[in-house]
């Protein structure tokens, strides 16, 4: 099932989308959440710490599980995706750090640190509800459009394209990462439900895409298609073609 919101300003999107996360914990305190870094849910981050200071949510039996970290990173470097969910999320609401979970950008061994993250994944069960922005070029997590996608969490090489997006957060494009782990395309189509993203003109095309073009290697997040129980969020400017 495939149900797409349509908000009407920053503030509703961003409510929305903590809405949809603060009533799954609300039914269920122990929920396993999957969430995003980038621009796109750091107002829904912001809305989820407004309802756990007015005491409507609790994280403390919740579980959370992060898409991707850059390779190279070290947890505390300004632009690592750890610092990134501590900073927006996890320093502000009652979550136990124990339960937080991001893939390592450092290990010495990259290939493990995937395969360690795959595993912890599995002994998690399935995660409840995972939270996904939209890349430009049509990727999900860090799953680059290309000939075959992986299903397990991965090591990637970042597409250019994602590079110089996220290059606005580095000094300039060369001190962006080149490599990440990822949660793979079978990890994300396995959550429960899947809580899909986009705001401005910039992911018109990309959504409309992701949700109704064929099915393809080329744009990740086409299958999202393929699950049962996709919520979409957007406001006004991404939603125009949907
Ligand atoms: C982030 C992630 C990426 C972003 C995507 C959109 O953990 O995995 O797929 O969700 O690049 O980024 P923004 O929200 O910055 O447009």
């Amino acid at each position: 099932m495939l149900n797409i919101i349509k908000t009407s300003s920053e503030d509703h999107f961003n409510e929305t989308g903590a809405g949809i996360i603060a009533s799954l914990l609300q039914s269920n305190p122990r929920a396993i959440l999957g969430l995003a870094t980038g621009s796109t849910p750091v107002g829904v981050y912001g809305k989820l710490i407004e309802l756990y200071r007015k005491g409507s949510v609790s994280f403390k039996q919740a579980t959370t599980y992060n898409l991707d970290e850059y390779i190279g990173l070290p947890a505390d470097h300004p632009e690592s995706y750890r610092r990134f969910m501590d900073e927006k999320l996890f320093n502000h609401i009652d979550i136990l750090p124990e339960n937080t979970h991001v893939p390592s950008g450092v290990e010495a061994d990259p290939q493990k640190a995937a395969e360690d993250y795959s595993r912890l994944l599995d002994e998690a069960g399935q995660i409840d509800l995972q939270l996904l922005g939209l890349g430009h070029n049509g990727h999900i997590g860090f799953n680059e459009p290309g000939e075959e996608l992986q299903g397990p969490p991965h090591i990637v090489k970042l597409d250019e394209r994602t590079r110089l997006a996220n290059a606005r957060f580095f000094n300039s494009i060369e001190e962006v990462p080149t490599h990440a782990i990822t949660m793979g395309i079978g990890s994300i189509l396995h959550a429960k439900q899947i809580l899909l993203m986009a705001k401005g003109e910039d992911k018109a095309e990309v959504i409309a895409r992701a949700l109704k073009g064929p099915i393809t290697t080329k744009c990740p997040a086409t299958f999202l298609q393929t699950h049962s129980n996709v919520v979409v969020v957007v406001d006004q400017a991404a939603g125009k073609w949907l």
